[in-house]
């Protein structure tokens, strides 16, 4: 099973966004496929993915060892798609969002068992959405992660803290013993010349290559039709798909 991580500095880049179409895409292509809302400060599935019936339970819960495998995974109207939903209710999810160490070490060995149990079940793919930046939980989600998504916004001032997540994190991931890729989606990208764009984006590519071997898995424009009230799941027939389709296709 290939775990996959979307990961940004900043928030509102586009990474539940990308990992639910991902995942969706995915399980469309009929791999055995399952996404677990891993951003547990600000959890958005519930209002985004729709289910056969509630959770049972949550991913948050089973990381912090109060609730079993067997309640975790929630069926989709998607087919193939299974998701593990990050409780809402700040109370019950407390411990992956405190500074302390001990509930994340714990966290760390709950997510080896998720894969060994998920394994055993024949899923084929797992997407992680996780928490932006830097912290104890999102440490742990790219730590366990075979591929990292990393979602740029191309506005020029966010250049530098994207750069430095590849030099100090990324790097850090990359010296490890275990083999990782690396991609980059720039999503929300500004309208202007295509000439423009494309220069921009290609000296951007040359900066964060320059860091690490990333590979570029595409680029999405800023829809101005998509509304903030809106699913984040993108609805068939739409022209994104295509796009979603092709960078699934060039995923492991
Ligand atoms: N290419 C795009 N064009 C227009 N709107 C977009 C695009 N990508 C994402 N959005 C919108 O931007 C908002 C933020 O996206 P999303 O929630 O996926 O970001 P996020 O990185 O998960 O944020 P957070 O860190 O807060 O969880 C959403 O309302 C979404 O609809
Ligand atoms: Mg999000």
């Amino acid at each position: 099973m290939e775990i996959i991580a979307t990961h940004s500095f900043r928030g509102g880049s586009g990474k539940s966004f990308l990992a639910l179409n991902l995942a969706a895409v995915s399980a469309r292509t009929g791999l055995k496929t399952v996404i677990m809302d891993c951003d547990f400060g600000s959890p958005s599935f519930q209002s985004n993915l729709p289910t056969e019936n509630i959770p049972k339970s949550f991913g948050n819960s089973f990381l912090l060892n109060t609730t079993e495998y067997d309640k975790i995974l929630t069926p989709t109207k998607i087919s193939n798609l299974d998701a593990i939903f990050a409780d809402p209710r700040p109370i019950l999810g407390q411990g992956l969002l405190e500074v302390t160490e001990k509930p994340h070490l714990q966290a760390l060995q709950q997510f080896s068992l998720l894969r060994e149990k998920l394994e055993k079940e024949g899923y084929e793919r797992l997407f992680l959405d996780i928490s932006p930046n830097l912290c104890y939980s999102s440490a742990n989600a790219l730590t366990i992660s075979d591929s990292i998504i990393l979602i740029h916004r191309p506005v020029i001032h966010s250049l530098d803290i994207t750069l430095h997540v590849i030099q100090t994190i990324y790097s850090t991931l990359k010296r490890s013993l275990k083999p990782r890729n690396f991609y980059l989606i720039y999503n929300q990208v500004p309208h202007g010349t295509p000439e423009k764009i494309e220069k921009l984006l290609s000296k951007l590519t040359t900066e964060f290559k320059k860091s690490l071997d990333i590979k570029v898995l595409g680029t999405i424009s800023l829809d101005p039709t998509m509304d903030f009230w809106d699913s984040l799941l993108i609805i068939e027939g739409s022209d994104l798909l295509d796009t979603m389709k092709q960078m699934v296709d060039k995923l492991p």
